[in-house]
């Protein structure tokens, strides 16, 4: 087998920042500990996120410059709706300005006090757009998924037997919508299988519950079911996708993952009811119809991402990159997710600073290090992120404390890789030393993006 190599070349190069440690050190001071606090600029290696970050090809650059701004009925709007009908076979294509934006109209139409939504695990901005209706966001994950050091091929699948058993104790009358989110970034951005797709929407179906796929990262959802779920190693990952959603009622999609773009978003839908009540919201609350909430040349460059992110070449060197990185930090001792999802490397930090207690924040430590260490951004998704309060004010943990490195489409190279995993490695071995964490700010929703924390002892 020869190197699998970045199937691009570069055109265009943005300088990265250079810092010293003792300024990193002042630098996350500053943020209070947070990362989502840190100028970028102070950023040597960004893997806060895999969202919005990508490189953008020279189609779609050359998209931006050709895209319609008219207010109704852009050629663009045409265009995109072509795409993503192509991928989805939805009727009904919303375009929002992102994912959150999708989720919030859907939500907002079917949600309210009483209602529950289940989901393998629900995305941070899913579950908070739910709750903020009154209505609970359930996470029925597999069993399997929920343990970092075991591996299996289909992590993110949804446990199906809770899945019967919670809807028929929670009533179907009460569950608007099931959800399911590919991959399933909350829990490594570990792949659901297509038997679990199928699976999941027969029960739906038994109870008429209609099924709907967060779809951020299909495609590389698409293509770990090419590469492990027997039956389908000889399609194609556009074949495999359509196969995905043709057992979906409705789509909501994050534009800034697997469409390789910036910004954007959509919702897709095959009930016109629904679609009629979530674009009256839409003019409300992003625009018209035919743009909402995005630039004519946005939804260009949607469109032309994603016919590029099914391309079977660039698949193989995403998955292979992440592959690449996971590989060397197990052979290291770092335990980590195994095995790791497609977009990012998810280290276990309760494993690597077992040390520091779940409510002092083992993987705000982490993320820590690793800045001041290398300059390398990554965050917590753990008790932080995702932790709750008992009435008495004590911390109730997730399931899991990790440190997410996700890794930008087409940004990096492998030199850039290798020095990821050189400072892993480096904080690793110095992992005794990690202290914990205690917050001092902290906001009531989706406190993580900016909290302020101190160092303990
Ligand atoms: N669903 C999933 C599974 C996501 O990962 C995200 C975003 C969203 C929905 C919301 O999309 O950001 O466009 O509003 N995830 C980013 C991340 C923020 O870093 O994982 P959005």
């Amino acid at each position: 087998m020869k190197t699998i190599i970045e199937p691009f070349k570069i055109k265009s190069v943005e300088p990265i920042h250079f810092t010293t440690r003792e300024q990193r050190i002042e630098i996350l001071k500053q943020a209070g500990y947070n990362p989502f606090m840190i100028h970028a600029d102070d950023v040597l290696i960004d893997l806060l996120t895999d969202s919005g970050t990508s490189a953008m090809s020279s189609k779609q650059w050359a998209g931006i410059m050709d895209g319609d701004e008219s207010y109704a009925g852009s050629k663009s709007f045409y265009r995109f709706e072509e795409a993503v009908k192509k991928i989805t076979g939805m009727k009904f294509i919303i375009p929002t300005h992102q994912g959150r934006a999708a989720e919030k109209i859907l939500f907002t139409i079917t949600g309210g006090k009483g209602k529950y939504f289940p989901n393998n695990t629900h995305f941070d901005t899913t579950r908070a757009n739910v709750e903020f209706t009154g209505a609970e966001a359930i996470d029925l994950l597999v069993e399997v998924g929920k343990h970092p050091e075991i591996r299996a091929d289909f992590k993110g699948n949804m446990d199906i037997a809770e899945l019967r058993k919670f809807i028929i104790k929670t009533g179907k009358e009460n569950i608007p919508l099931c959800m399911i989110t590919v991959t399933n970034n909350s829990g490594g951005g570990q792949p659901v299988s297509m038997q679990n797709i199928k699976e999941t929407k027969s029960v739906c179906d038994e109870y008429n519950i209609p099924l709907f796929i967060d779809a951020c990262r299909f495609a590389e959802n698409a293509y770990f079911i090419k590469m492990r779920e027997p039956g389908y190693e000889n399609k194609t990952v556009l074949a495999i996708a359509q196969e995905m959603f043709s057992y979906a009622d409705g789509v909501t999609m994050s534009a800034k993952k697997d469409a390789l773009v910036n910004i954007g978003g959509f919702l897709a839908l095959n009930n016109e009811e629904l679609a009629m009540k979530c674009r009256n919201l839409l003019i409300v609350t992003e625009g018209f119809s035919t743009y909402g909430g995005l630039a004519g040349r946005d939804l260009e460059a949607v469109a032309q991402g994603l016919e590029e992110i099914v391309d079977e070449h660039y698949l193989q060197y995403r998955i292979r990159s992440i592959e690449y990185l996971g590989e060397k930090l197990v052979a290291a001792g770092v335990p980590i997710i195994e095995p790791p999802g497609g977009h990012a490397i998810y280290i276990d930090a309760k494993r690597f600073a077992p040390q520091i207690p779940q409510e002092q924040f083992p993987g705000q430590s982490i993320v820590s290090a690793l800045f001041i260490e290398g300059g390398i951004r990554g965050v917590e998704i753990g008790s932080l992120m995702f932790g709750k309060y008992d009435s008495y004010g004590k911390l109730i943990p997730p399931p899991m404390e990790l440190v997410r490195l996700a890794v930008p489409r087409r940004v990096y190279t492998q030199s850039h890789i290798d020095f990821v995993l050189e400072i892993i490695i480096e904080v690793f071995k110095k992992r005794s030393t990690l202290k914990g964490y205690k917050i001092v700010y902290e906001a009531p929703m989706l406190r993580h993006f900016t909290a302020r924390f101190e160092e303990i002892g």
